[in-house]
């Protein structure tokens, strides 16, 4: 499962590239408006700290306007994901940019039928919401379930199930046992998956008992 890290901001994407295990960014407008920061510099400067796909969304809700201001973001890096809404004009935009090789991400997905229609435009990256589903009283979790079970029935559908609005460890999990094949969350979730108290507590004992050798490595 690759881990894609949802901030704009850098400082924060950083530290998690150093790690080694992040594979890629996504953003949004929200998170843009959370950096205070000019959107194209932002873009920029993340492509430059990661060669994985970095999503950047237009905000444009016409075909032609998501067009020019995807194009015109793609222009940024050779990383950078063109980032639509899932409506029909989302979905033109998404053939488009696909003909033209450029990276797409369907994104504010809440059903299977709106990830079938994402895969049929040739979407690089579908993305399911799962934690505004459950927030209503839905399971976010059935919905990568499904998806799955359908992208698995068509091979030809090369579209990446890029699980977002990640609240917590567990969803990571959950969508880890399903094969999705990426989840993005906030690097406080990406940092927490790898806490355990029985881990801090076997290594604070090993530690004692190694002071307590008196030997050196
Ligand atoms: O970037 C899209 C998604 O991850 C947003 O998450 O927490 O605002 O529902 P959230």
């Amino acid at each position: 499962m690759k881990f894609f890290v949802d901030t704009a901001d850098v400082n924060e994407i950083r530290e998690l590239a150093a790690t080694g295990l992040l594979d890629g960014v996504t953003t949004n407008p929200s998170l843009i408006k959370k950096s205070g920061r000019d959107f194209k510099e932002v873009i920029k400067e993340i492509c430059s700290v990661t060669s994985g796909p970095v999503s950047a969304e237009v905000v444009a809700t016409d075909y032609a306007g998501m067009v020019k201001q995807g194009e015109d973001l793609a222009g940024l890096a050779k990383n950078v994901t063109i980032k639509v809404p899932l409506t029909i004009d989302g979905l033109k935009a998404c053939n488009y940019f696909r003909a033209q090789n450029i990276l797409v991400n369907v994104t504010l997905c809440f059903s299977a039928a709106q990830a079938l229609l994402a895969a049929k435009a040739g979407a690089s990256f579908i993305s399911p919401f799962v934690g505004r589903l459950d927030d209503i009283g839905t399971s976010g979790m059935q919905l990568i379930a499904d998806i799955m079970t359908i992208y698995r029935q068509y091979p030809t559908f090369t579209t990446e199930v890029l699980v977002a609005s990640v609240r917590h460890p567990m969803h990571i999990v959950e969508a880890a046992k399903l094969g999705a094949h990426v989840a993005t969350a906030p690097a406080s979730v990406l940092k927490s998956l790898v806490n355990h108290p029985l881990t801090d507590k076997g290594l604070d004992q090993f530690l004692k008992d190694w002071a307590a050798t008196g030997q050196s490595i």
